[in-house]
């Protein structure tokens, strides 16, 4: 291989490519073994097997039947012109080969059209399966597949590799597989009509055959290449337009359209070589085409004198080898389409075949609430193996308790959370809830009783309602209401344009932070979950909001066995206990009269940011003053 494979094995991590190869995503092993096939096969099994496969052989054999007429045509003209050339022809006879060619001719249109029409349907039924297939798989999996997957890459195996496989399904699938019949078809008659005649026009296969073999060789690695590189551009690019804030605010324009035009520059290299040897391929099928008429034209002309053969069986022939080199050139441009699918194909299987690292056990059983009783006895934890996160945290939570938890960032308390949900198993040690191991648990039962209400709320573009009742299926809007009344986001939402039914953009970008949170809280109130982890939701925002957002958050919070992040500690001075995290350790624990009392990490912590807060009280004093 060329330079530029070799650049993302090696990774020079000076250059943007470099080191977005440096990151080594999942990928599937680029195109070491050939499995080419066993790609299509599996791309090709989406459109033609399970509920489509009867369709699909109807398809098929109406199509077929359209090749047969179509080979039959030239068959009856040979016919027709023997007759004519033959000493005092029978006009009859004339006329009946005419007219079986025009039949031919007629069944050929109207089959051909009815066959395609069904399998182009079977191509889109069949590229819609497939992205289905993946979509659902994504969800399936654990958040640990997504860690390991910079999200922009990700996104771009949904669109550009499906891409690439939708149009094996729409240009290739079906059309290889007539190409295959309408050239089998042909050698079968030339045979009935003439071998040795039939060994001449067949002379052209192996050349094209050969052309093809040369073609694959070059194309397969260059078109996985070329999936591969527009992966990293489009992944670089959907990052950059997420992060686009960030960019603005730090003057880096420039760089990231530096860094995308490297990129580009990357795909150009690729894909015109890619491109280019699948290109040269047709202008030199027809060449080759052409002087394989002549040939036969030739040696059949020699034959016709000699009285081997006739001179209608010869036209016949010279129609057949023109009839033979487009299904040739047509697989062998084909073969590009499907090399490329296959590339593309391989990245999609290889999310497919991924599977979720946090399973249900084989005989996991459904979480039954009593109370909300949480355990954690002993849990050490690790994201990545060998490099240990949390360990030993042994507490408690009570029914009905607040429980907060603190600490320095990076030390631990996010994961907490993200282990008592089991989106992560745990290394060792047992998380209990009311005396139920969760590993034991079905995951999906689990989460049903647990909300979550993050810092970064997410909201789909979606109305306002439509976000709230996505917390629970068959939530009403009355309920929804409801919820927004208490979260205290009712206020607000009525004075959005349309209310309820205001469309949020992408991500709620339409809203202020504050407001977000308030949805997120209606959200997880709709949900009603017996367990709530709230993780820093209150921060960023103006006092006035902070407090509406506090009242909705008790109101969520009361009753619950709820868990509480907070980086302001004002937020879980009320909890039954705190939780004080240092390097994945639980420092300490207790209410915040004994941890105060105790003058050790919390009291330090405490003390650092209440003396921080001269600042921040003025500022809230201006606030209320303008509101
Ligand atoms: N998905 C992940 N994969 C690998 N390591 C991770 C992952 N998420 C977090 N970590 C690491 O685990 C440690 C604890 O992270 P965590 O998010 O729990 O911190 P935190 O206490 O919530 O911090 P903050 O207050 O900043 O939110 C950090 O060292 C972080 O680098
Ligand atoms: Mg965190």
């Amino acid at each position: 291989m060329t330079a530029t494979a070799q650049s993302s094995t090696q990774a020079d991590k000076t250059t943007i490519r470099g080191r977005l190869a440096a990151r080594k995503p999942i990928t599937a092993p680029p195109e070491q073994k050939d499995d080419t096939l066993q790609v299509v096969r599996r791309l090709f099994a989406y459109m033609a097997s399970g509920e489509s496969r009867r369709e699909f052989i109807k398809g098929l054999t109406i199509r077929l039947i359209g090749v047969l007429a179509l080979v039959a045509m030239p068959f009856f003209t040979g016919m027709a012109i023997n007759v004519v050339t033959a000493p005092g022809g029978d006009f009859n006879q004339l006329l009946l080969w005419l007219v079986l060619a025009l039949l031919a001719g007629v069944l050929y249109l109207g089959f051909s059209a009815v066959g395609e029409r069904i399998l182009a349907r079977l191509a889109t039924t069949g590229l819609y399966k497939l992205q289905r297939h993946l979509f659902e798989h994504m969800q399936t999996l654990s958040l640990s597949f997504f860690d390991r997957q910079p999200l922009g890459e990700l996104m771009s195996r949904v669109t550009n590799d499906t891409e690439a496989v939708s149009l094996f399904y729409e240009t290739a699938a079906a059309p290889m597989i007539r190409a295959v019949f309408q050239m089998l078809f042909i050698v079968v008659v030339m045979t009935l009509l003439d071998w040795q005649l039939m060994l001449v026009a067949l002379l052209i296969v192996p050349v094209m055959l050969l052309l093809t073999a040369v073609v694959q060789r070059i194309s397969t690695p260059a078109f996985a290449k070329l999936q591969e590189e527009l992966g990293e551009l489009s992944g670089f690019q959907e990052e950059t337009i997420a992060g686009h804030k960030v960019i603005i605010a730090n003057l880096r324009g420039d760089w990231a359209a530096e860094q995308s035009a490297e990129l580009a520059g990357g795909v150009f290299d690729v894909g015109t070589r890619a491109f280019f040897t699948s290109t040269v391929q047709f202008p030199l099928t027809q060449t080759l085409t052409m002087l394989e008429i002549v040939i036969v034209l030739v040696a059949g002309s020699f034959m016709v004198l000699a009285g081997d053969t006739t001179f209608g069986v010869v036209v016949a022939f010279m129609s057949y080898t023109a009839l033979l080199a487009t299904p040739l050139s047509d697989i062998a441009n084909l073969t590009a389409t499907t090399l490329n699918a296959a590339a593309g194909g391989r990245r999609v299987f290889a999310i497919i075949d991924e599977a979720p690292t946090v399973k249900d056990a084989p005989a996991a059983s459904e979480f039954a609430f009593q109370g909300g009783h949480v355990v954690f006895q002993d849990v050490d934890f690790s994201y990545v193996p060998g490099r240990k996160i949390l360990r030993h945290n042994t507490f408690e939570a009570l029914p009905g308790q607040k429980i907060g938890i603190c600490g320095p960032t990076g030390a631990g308390k996010s994961t907490i959370i993200n282990i008592l949900t089991r989106y992560y198993d745990i290394d060792q040690g047992a998380i209990l809830i009311d005396g139920q191991n969760i590993s034991q648990l079905t995951q999906a039962s689990l989460r049903q009783q647990i909300g979550v209400v993050l810092q970064e709320a997410f909201l789909f573009s979606d109305t306002v309602m439509n976000n709230l009742k996505y917390a629970r299926e068959g939530a009403t809007d009355e309920e929804c209401i409801a919820a927004a009344k208490e979260a205290n986001a009712h206020e607000f939402i009525m004075q959005l344009s349309d209310g309820y039914n205001t469309m949020l953009t992408e991500r709620g970008a339409n809203l202020s932070q504050g407001q977000r949170q308030m949805i997120t809280i209606a959200r997880a109130m709709v949900a009603n979950p017996k367990l709530l982890v709230l993780d820093e939701a209150t921060s960023n925002v103006d006092t006035r909001t902070e407090k509406l957002i506090q009242a909705g958050l008790q109101r969520l919070m009361a009753g619950r066995t709820s868990f509480v992040i907070a980086h302001r500690l004002s937020t879980i001075r009320d909890a039954d206990k705190i939780l004080v995290v240092n390097g994945g350790e639980i420092v300490e624990a207790g209410t915040h009269d004994e941890l105060m009392a105790a003058r050790g990490f919390y009291y330090t912590l405490y003390m650092s940011q209440f003396k921080g807060k001269a600042g921040e009280i003025s500022a809230d004093a201006v606030d209320f003053v303008s509101t």
